[in-house]
């Protein structure tokens, strides 16, 4: 991830790709699936996305009979999030937004989101947390 060549964006880009920074990213998205009490066989949806890398942890916490699905408004990132996971089947990624889910009440056992409500309006985030 090339973010720009000022200061901050080569800050930026350090934080995001130097060894220390993806092992923190990775201990902080499992501190997550523990904290969500994710369990292995259930279907988790992640809304908000963004480049799948939540879904793809979940995915390997879920196991072979679990099911996990990134939703997002941009389709950029679900054709990204859907090629890093290639060859996940357990994991599918789909346009949507946190205020309208399409999915029918208690299709998921668990419902993730990370770093996606500051992105909302107030009244779709109030929405998205009903
Ligand atoms: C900062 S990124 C976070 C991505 C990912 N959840 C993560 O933690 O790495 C914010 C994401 O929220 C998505 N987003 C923006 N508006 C949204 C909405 N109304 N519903 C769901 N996702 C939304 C953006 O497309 C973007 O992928």
């Amino acid at each position: 991830m090339v973010f720009g060549t000022t200061y901050r964006g080569r800050l930026r880009h350090l934080t995001f790709t130097s060894r220390r920074g993806r092992n923190r990213r990775k201990a902080t998205f499992q501190t997550l699936i523990a904290a969500a009490g994710i369990q292995p066989g259930q279907r988790v949806l992640d809304v908000g996305c963004g480049t799948g890398y939540f879904v793809r942890l979940i995915s390997a916490a879920l196991g072979p009979s679990g099911f996990a699905v990134g939703i997002d408004p941009s389709p950029a990132m679900v054709e990204y999030a859907r090629r890093r996971a290639a060859g996940i089947t357990t994991s599918q990624f789909q346009a949507g937004n946190a205020e309208a889910l399409g999915f029918p009440d208690d299709y998921f056992d668990v419902v993730v989101s990370s770093l996606v409500m500051h992105h909302l309006p107030e009244d779709l985030r109030t929405r998205a947390l009903l």
